[in-house]
């Protein structure tokens, strides 16, 4: 019973919303912007609750039988209904009726077997028709008649055998007709007439098997630009023939690609000379020559290509009268030796002479002998060509291997793939206008002098990537300073500590790859001054020790200075160590790729300055921890980020705002579920990163804030506590005698005479004596000096206490002779301490001296009378010498204390 509840629970929960799921995304389609998406979806039914004001609704890709107009009346703003790959077999003529607005319909691929008169009678609005993959197979009477804004009609692959599509003038606003793929074996005369009307621009036969074109069967299109006739085995007697009845044509552009048009004789394009032809495509041809004079026919053509052909010879007057040649593209068109034994092709020299405005020339992929003198003489406007793979034997450029283009205004020369070894001084001297030379992947080896360059005055790009081996030295790229981009990629150039540096000259540059160089060698002054470089590509190298605090002289600061630096690779160099400050100042830094190196700990501030990033990749390093204080202005702005395979380690101090930034960032990072796993610690090893919960790590703040509180309190607290403790008297003592300045008992200013004592002097009974053998001698000495003595000076007939009082406030000062007999004196605590203690406050804490004339502890004093040596200054305290030569420093000391004026300190 248990277990049954258990798997029913786990049924709704988790199987039953899955399920429900699926079944609505079966039914639903994607809905956006009155565009209806409903392909893959395995219908049998239009979808009969889609908004009523789509537009576009596709249907492609399901189980569809048939378009009932009936289901479709709802949806009557459509404009295009895609039909295409369904089972569709019958198609009622109501439906464009249904669909006042619709303009296309594409059927492709479904089972339309028929086609009536009535089948498109009220689609007189339908602009674009695809029928293309229907077993239609023939068409008969005239069922496309009443398309009269027909644009395009693709009726591809439906088995048709004639062109014929209808029997009356028809179609007359159709442009494009499409016809390929299907078996139509021969043009005949009449076979367009139902076109004599329209303005078709664009007819395409291709993969038919013509082998006929009756005269004049294109003579009733009116106007036809384009027509292709592509994988068609004409053969070059057909395609003469075709030629001949193009003659009257206004065909513009005309493709023939692999129609096995093996020869080109100067007879064959005949028929067009009066067209005005400007695009001719014959490549896969399998053309093996080109008679003089055979394009002699074309002055209008701009545009040819000849790619993918097997010519051998090409004659110095094939292409005689192509003055009109913008575009030539001659890619893989001359026949390739399988070995050295069978001779290169040819080209003669000056055959390029009557391609005037030739602009392009491309010849890729071939396999010549090499440059001859003449081969390029007379391409007066070439600006590119492409020498890519094109030479055999082209090992050393020298001082004349470009004399034929010395003529030429060439902006870009690729020489990539040549298997060159060699540049000679003054190579290029011949190209004063090159802007872009690339000679990648090539085999030059050999120190760059700097006379290799000579003469290219306006270069901006040179590509030298992918050679053998390039030495540098401090000239290498003097004779080009003008350079904007160097690519030094892959070249074996290890020695760059050279001085100066080799791009010291290069104040323009703003790219420079030195990727795969393994260099491990670069002083501070080798990117010196190269303040416009914007991207720095240094990845695969061995750079790691130029960082590292240990390298002698400290670490090399090579990016110093870059301050329009934009990109900076760092890939793959070994780096461990980063200085804190070598991104400073790269304000403009929007990528940095720091990928597959050791790094773990990167400084604090390390990217204070990369507030603008966008892209940072640091994946494949040792990073544990992904800190606020590393990376929080990298992150700031980022749009891409790469971490990926780093050993993080999933604690709260490590990843706990990394987690956090995850979260809420829009950061594009690849693979995060899949590429970010906590290595440490063991128990969350292999979890995703983003999974880490952070909740913990979240209240743990709050709580040391409520720590750090409390614990600062309880401190105060104590430290109040036993401050009371120990010193609360004085607080008290003090507090008691700011209160009375406060309330107003200033020291009174006394004028000595209003005092009749100088002191008055407290003591115990049995102290008398003492009193009277050392302090009348003083009184005696110094006539103005008098003390108040109780026995002595009191008037008889007074209470004493009042006597007390009186006194106190006649006498200057007040004398505790303190002894152990004072402290056990009832009067002397209770009365006597207080009133003069309480004068002391009044007036002044000078006017207590105290006299001990033995050793009383001070916890002694305070517990009998109250009073702590630390209430008076020191001055005021005095001890009675044991010493009888001390007494008269004594006498000295108590003198300074009863003279002192009564002021508050
Ligand atoms: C058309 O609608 C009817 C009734 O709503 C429905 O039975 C039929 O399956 C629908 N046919 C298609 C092809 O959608
Ligand atoms: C189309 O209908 C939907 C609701 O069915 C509505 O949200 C949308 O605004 C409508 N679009 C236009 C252009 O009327
Ligand atoms: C309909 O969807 C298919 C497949 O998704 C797509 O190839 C086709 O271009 C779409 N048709 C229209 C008219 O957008
Ligand atoms: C060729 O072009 C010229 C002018 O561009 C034009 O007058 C002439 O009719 C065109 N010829 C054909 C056959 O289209
Ligand atoms: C075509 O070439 C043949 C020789 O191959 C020559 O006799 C004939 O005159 C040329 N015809 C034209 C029109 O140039
Ligand atoms: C080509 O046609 C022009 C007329 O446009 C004519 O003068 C010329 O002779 C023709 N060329 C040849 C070789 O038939
Ligand atoms: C080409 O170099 C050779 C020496 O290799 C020199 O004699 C000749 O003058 C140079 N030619 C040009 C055009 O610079
Ligand atoms: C040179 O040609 C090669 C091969 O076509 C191409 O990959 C390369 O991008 C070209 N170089 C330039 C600078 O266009």
């Amino acid at each position: 019973m248990e277990r049954c509840l258990i798997h029913w629970s786990y049924f709704f929960l988790r199987i039953l919303p899955f399920c429900m799921v699926c079944t609505q995304s079966v039914k639903n389609c994607v809905v956006r912007n009155e565009v209806a998406d409903c392909s893959h979806q395995k219908l049998t039914q239009i979808p009969p609750d889609l908004p009523a004001n789509i537009t576009t609704l596709n249907l492609t890709h399901n189980q569809l039988k048939r378009l009932p107009p009936a289901n479709l009346t709802r949806y009557g703003q459509l404009v295009i209904l895609d039909g295409g790959f369904n089972s569709i077999s019958k198609l009622e003529p109501e439906l464009c009726q249904s669909l006042p607005l619709l303009k296309v319909l594409n059927l492709q691929h479904n089972e339309l077997s028929q086609l009536s008169d009535k089948t498109f009678a009220f689609c007189l609005s339908l602009t674009e028709l695809h029928l293309k993959s229907n077993p239609i197979q023939k068409i008969s009477d005239n069922p496309l008649k009443n398309l009269k804004n027909l644009h395009l009609l693709d009726l591809s692959h439906i088995g048709l055998s004639s062109a014929k599509l209808g029997t009356q003038v028809q179609l007359e606003n159709l442009q494009e007709l499409l016809l390929t793929n299907n078996k139509i074996r021969m043009l005949k005369r009449e076979d367009f007439d139902y076109l004599g009307n329209s303005s078709l621009r664009k007819l395409d036969l291709s993969s038919n098997h013509l082998i006929e074109f009756s005269p004049d069967c294109f003579r009733s299109i009116g106007k036809l630009y384009d027509l292709s006739l592509n994988n068609v085995q004409l053969g070059p007697e057909l395609t003469e023939k075709l030629c001949l009845e193009l003659s009257s044509t206004s065909v513009q552009s005309l493709n023939l690609s692999a129609i096995q048009l093996t020869k080109i004789s100067n007879m064959t394009f005949r028929g067009l000379n009066q067209t005005n032809l400007t695009v001719l495509n014959l490549s896969h041809n399998g053309l093996t020559s080109i008679a003089n004079d055979s394009f002699a026919w074309l002055s209008h053509l701009e545009w040819l290509v000849l790619e993918n052909n097997n010519i051998d010879h090409l004659f110095s007057r094939s292409f005689y009268g192509l003055s009109n040649v913008k575009y030539l593209n001659l890619k893989r068109s001359f026949f390739k030796p399988k070995n050295s034994k069978i001779s290169f092709p040819k080209i003669d020299d000056f055959s390029f002479q009557w391609l005037k405005c030739l602009e392009y020339l491309s010849m890729e992929d071939n396999s010549f002998s090499g440059i001859t003198t003449n081969m390029f003489t007379g391409l007066t406007n070439l600006k590119s060509i492409n020498l890519s793979s094109s030479f055999a034997n082209l090992q050393i450029l020298t001082n004349t291997t470009f004399s034929s283009l010395a003529y030429s205004p060439l902006l870009i020369l690729n020489l990539t793939r040549n298997k060159i070894s060699q540049i000679e001084s003054g190579a290029f001297s011949w190209l004063g206008h090159l802007e872009v030379l690339d000679l990648g992947v090539n085999e030059i080896s050999q120190e760059l002098t700097g006379q290799e360059w000579k003469g290219l005055e306006n270069i901006m790009e040179i590509y030298l990537s992918y050679n053998r081996y390039l030495i540098l030295n401090s000239n290498s790229f003097a004779s080009v300073p003008i350079l904007k981009r160097l690519m030094l990629r892959r070249v074996d150039c290890k020695q760059l500590d050279v001085s100066p540096s080799p791009f010291h000259p290069l104040r323009n540059l703003t790219i420079l790859d030195l990727s795969n160089n393994n260099i491990a060698n670069i002083n501070a002054e080798m990117l010196e001054g190269l303040d416009k470089l914007e991207i720095l590509d240094l990845q695969h190298n061995n750079l790691a020790r130029l960082w590292k605090h240990a390298n002698p002289g400290g670490p090399v600061h090579f990016l110093k200075g870059l301050s329009h630096l934009r990109v900076l690779n760092l890939e793959s160099n070994g780096f461990d160590e980063i200085p804190s400050d070598v991104f400073k100042g790269l304000f403009q830094l929007r990528a940095i790729y720091l990928g597959l190196n050791n790094l773990n700990l990167l400084p604090a501030s390390l990217f204070d300055h990369q507030t603008s990033l966008k892209s940072l990749s640091l994946q494949k390093n040792l990073i544990t921890s992904v800190e606020k204080g590393v990376f929080g202005p990298a992150f700031q702005n980022l749009t891409l980020l790469d971490m990926s395979f780093n050993p993080f380690d999933c604690t709260c101090e490590s990843i706990a705002w990394f987690v956090s930034w995850l979260n809420k960032t829009h950061t594009h990072i690849e693979d995060l579920p899949s590429h970010y796993l906590c290595n440490t610690p063991p128990q969350y090893h292999g979890t995703p990163v983003m999974l880490f919960d952070i909740s913990p790590c979240k209240d743990s703040a709050p709580f040391k804030m409520f720590f750090i509180i409390n614990a600062s309190f309880l401190c105060t607290l104590i430290f109040v506590v036993l401050l009371v403790h120990f010193q609360g008297w004085r607080i008290s003592f003090y507090w008691n005698v700011t209160i009375h300045r406060a309330l107003g008992f200033k020291e009174i200013e006394r004028q000595q005479e209003q005092f009749d004592y100088a002191a008055y002097i407290i003591h115990a009974q049995e102290d008398s004596r003492w009193i009277w053998k050392y302090f009348s001698p003083m009184e005696e000495k110094d006539h103005s000096l008098r003390f108040c003595l109780e026995e002595r000076d009191f008037e008889a007939g007074r209470p004493e206490l009042e006597a007390i009082v009186h006194s106190i406030k006649r006498s200057r000062k007040i004398i505790f002779v303190v002894t152990q007999n004072l402290l056990k004196d009832p009067l002397c605590k209770r009365f006597k301490v207080h009133h003069a203690v309480q004068q002391a406050i009044e007036q002044n804490l000078d006017s207590i001296i105290l006299i001990f004339l033995e050793d009383i502890p001070d916890y002694k004093l305070n517990h009998a009378l109250c009073l702590r040596r630390g209430m008076f200054k020191s001055h005021c305290i005095l001890h009675w010498p044991a010493q009888k030569e001390r007494v008269h420093a004594f006498y000295q000391k108590l003198q300074v204390a009863l003279g002192m004026r009564n002021r508050a300190h």
